[in-house]
């Protein structure tokens, strides 16, 4: 297979095992590209892409125009805080405004669920979903494969823990889709009131004990504490949180095994990863935003290639 089953990238729930195979040996490919002296190719030296932000990044946005660069497409860059969207313009009106003036894909990030979908019902261009509130996260879950498989090979049967806030993370339900398409075996752990109500329904097991999660794991891709869509109050203090459910290295080294730590980012330092685990050799942090570069180039490239 060499080309997407999908024109846009909303969810790795739309995606097939397959496409997320191409995704990743493709990524391979371009991974070599950006180790390059010169690390550029002329594969969308045709293609212009907005990268519209209604939402906070450093990671997902400065990764998504870096690849694009590195494509040679032309970019431009759109964040609402200093849009017209001020003055009341709508999403579609924004966005048919930005297709306007000849842009072929829309990268997006929104704090709605199911924002991207809208907008690929309502517009032309190719969607690439760059986090849609609590929803989809696409591109950090092919990242997280991506450095998972580069580190521990074939994902089938690999076991992966996924650790902390669940209830407010699109990471999490994407790398759930993404990981088991893969055929890995994935556990969430956390506080009872940060896990989303019938989450087994997923086919994930479901553990409270850090410890015991961490003990049953390959990989802990530990998540933030998204205290910014947190309206109530899930459990009583940060400091307790990190008491109960933060990972330190001793904890690490009370294991019979190595495992592979991963973080999305931005951390929490001494909150969900202590320093002396975020700067360990167990974590892979930073090698995943290395990676996210060459994983968004094999999404855009392959995207451009699916016509409508
Ligand atoms: N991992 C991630 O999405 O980070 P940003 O919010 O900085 O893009």
């Amino acid at each position: 297979m060499s080309q997407l089953s999908t024109r846009h990238l909303l969810g790795i729930k739309d995606l097939t095992s397959a496409d997320i195979q191409l995704i990743l040996d493709t990524a391979e490919n371009f991974k070599e590209v950006i180790n390059r002296p010169i690390k550029k190719v002329p594969s969308l030296r045709d293609i212009t892409i907005a990268n519209i932000f209604f939402e906070n990044s450093t990671r997902t946005r400065l990764s998504f125009e870096l690849a694009e660069k590195r494509l040679s497409a032309d970019v431009v860059n759109f964040s609402s805080s200093n849009s017209s969207v001020k003055k009341g313009e709508t999403l579609v009106d924004t966005v048919n405004n930005i297709l306007s003036m000849k842009v072929d894909m829309v990268v997006m990030r929104h704090s709605s669920p199911g924002a991207p979908h809208f907008l690929a019902r309502n517009v032309k261009a190719n969607i690439v979903n760059a986090g849609d509130g609590t929803h989809e996260h696409p591109t950090q879950a092919l990242l997280d494969a991506f450095s998972m498989r580069e580190k521990l090979g074939d994902l089938q049967g690999k076991k992966v823990a996924i650790i902390g806030d669940i209830l407010h993370s699109r990471v999490a339900l994407s790398n759930i889709f993404c990981l088991q398409k893969l055929g890995a075996e994935i556990m969430v752990c956390g506080p009872i009131t940060l896990l989303p109500k019938h989450i087994e329904s997923l086919g994930v097991k479901v553990e409270l004990d850090v410890r015991k999660a961490l003990a049953w794991c390959d990989v802990a891709n530990v998540l933030r504490i998204q205290l910014e869509r947190q309206q109530i109050k899930y459990f009583p203090s940060l400091r307790e949180y990190s008491l109960y459910y933060g990972i330190n290295k001793k904890m690490l080294q009370e294991l019979d095994k190595e495992i592979v730590v991963m973080h999305p980012g931005p951390i929490n330092r001494g909150v969900e990863l202590a320093s002396d685990v975020a700067d360990s050799d167990h974590a892979i942090i930073l090698q995943q935003v290395e990676n996210g570069v060459a994983v968004r180039m094999a999404v855009l490239y392959l995207l451009a290639g699916v016509k409508a």
